[in-house]
């Protein structure tokens, strides 16, 4: 049996983080990870970092290539009844942005950073099974090539994501969940085509919702609102573009750039939090707690959040003895969280065509997308959740 102060189960953006920002505190930790390097390192995400999430990737080591490579975009785009309104993010935010950089690339710079330094990571550890939470002493059991393992610690962070082990060891008597499921859901793309805009465009169409986003000088990924029984053979790419064309079409002829597609997916929209984010010596942080529908780009940052808070609880604990932190952990997290669900079920409510809407509830999303386009008060709180709310302490 092999020991360390925290064990972590994910290494997705949660897991990674928390092990540097403890290994930067002093405090060693191993990662258990159930898929491969390559596969972490190739699976295609989310996009959009906030302000806060930038500065302190830069701020611990980790933001060289981020600075480089990344995009920084001051505003987004609006787009309904066939007409752009740019939401300028840095003037209505005193200074704040954010910056497009892909998911995959974090991880990898994350990675890349723990193996430096000497961090232990182990890939393709299976059937990770969690014990003794209620107990000073947890333990991890896992397979590694067929071969048991077992890892005494002293916590357990959860950072498995949403179809993970860990939220299930929260023993259900202790545990509410609370779960919104939309009746739609995201077909992505990534095309080798230059970018189509300079900021991301989220529009609204009669035929549904679509996004512009974009990775690289040569590379874009677009969203479109799809059903969520579609199969993604079903869309081939005349299909995936004419439907494009359509929704983000404006009066003076805009269209987006178009190039080959190598790349595409379905992905479902849910709103979701477990409450609360702890029993015994077992922590959650990120997916494995909370999902939020894409549309406001915050589950990544969420998952920043959450490690940032459970890091400083974790150390002030393992330095000083005082547990306070570590205490208030689940409820602190839990109020950006909130705030995080409301702001991203706000963009999907007002950006989606649902099934259900009739003409009435129709014209109200159209009121909700001006006043937010035309009133500043309304268009910065867009702006003020967009690019992030300040850190919780
Ligand atoms: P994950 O990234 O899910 O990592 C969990 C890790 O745990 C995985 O590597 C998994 O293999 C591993 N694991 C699972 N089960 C086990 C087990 N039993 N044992 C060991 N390991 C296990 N967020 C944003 O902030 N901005 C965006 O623009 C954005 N866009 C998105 C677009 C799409 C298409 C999708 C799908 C998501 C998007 N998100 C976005 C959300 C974001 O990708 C997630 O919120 C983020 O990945 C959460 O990180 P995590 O570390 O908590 O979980
Ligand atoms: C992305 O680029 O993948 C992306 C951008 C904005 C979102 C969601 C995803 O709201």
């Amino acid at each position: 049996m092999t020991r360390t102060q925290v064990g972590i189960v994910g290494a997705g953006p949660a897991g990674l983080l928390l092990s540097h920002l403890l290994h930067r505190a002093g405090i060693e930790s191993v990662v258990l990870e159930a898929r491969s390097r390559a596969e972490i390192e190739g699976t295609i995400r989310a996009g959009v970092l906030e302000q806060g999430t930038v500065d302190l990737m830069k701020e611990i080591g980790v933001g060289e290539r981020l600075v480089r490579e990344g995009f920084v975009h001051h505003g987004i785009e609006l787009r309904f009844a066939a007409r752009a309104h740019r939401i300028d993010l840095t003037e209505l935010t005193g200074g704040k942005a954010i910056t497009v950089y892909a998911q995959h690339e974090v991880i990898k710079d994350l990675v890349a950073a723990r193996l430096a330094t000497g961090g232990q990571l182990v890939f393709e550890a299976r059937d990770v099974s969690l014990h003794g939470i209620d107990t000073d002493e947890p333990r991890l059991r896992y397979l590694v090539d067929g071969e048991p393992h077992e890892l005494a610690c002293d916590y357990v962070a959860g950072c498995d994501g949403f179809h993970g082990v860990s939220r299930t060891s929260l023993p259900d008597a202790v545990r509410t969940e609370y779960l919104r499921s939309y009746p739609f859901a995201w077909f992505g793309i990534l095309t080798e085509a230059p970018p189509s805009s300079a900021e991301l465009i989220y529009a609204l169409h009669d035929r549904g919702f679509a996004l512009v986003s974009t990775r690289s000088p040569s590379l874009q990924r677009l969203y479109f609102q799809c059903d969520p029984h579609d199969r993604v053979d079903a869309w081939t790419e005349d299909r995936i573009w004419s439907e494009l064309r359509l929704r983000l079409e404006t009066l003076d002829g805009w269209k987006p750039k178009e190039g080959p597609v190598t790349q595409k997916g379905i992905v479902a929209m849910r709103s979701f939090v477990c409450e609360p984010m702890q029993h015994g010596r077992l922590y959650l942080a990120g997916d494995a707690a909370h999902i939020v529908p894409p549309t406001g780009a915050k589950g990544l940052n969420l998952a920043v959040a959450d490690v940032r808070l459970l890091a400083q609880a974790l150390t002030e604990r393992i330095r000083t003895g005082n547990e306070q932190r570590l205490r208030a952990y689940s409820a602190t997290a839990l109020r950006r969280i909130w705030k995080a669900q409301r702001f991203s079920w706000w963009m999907t409510s007002m950006l989606h065509q649902f099934p259900d809407h009739n003409a009435y509830q129709r014209r109200l999303q159209l009121a909700e997308l001006d006043y937010v386009t035309s009133s500043r008060a309304a268009a910065t709180a867009l702006a003020e959740n967009y690019v992030g709310l300040p850190w919780e302490s």
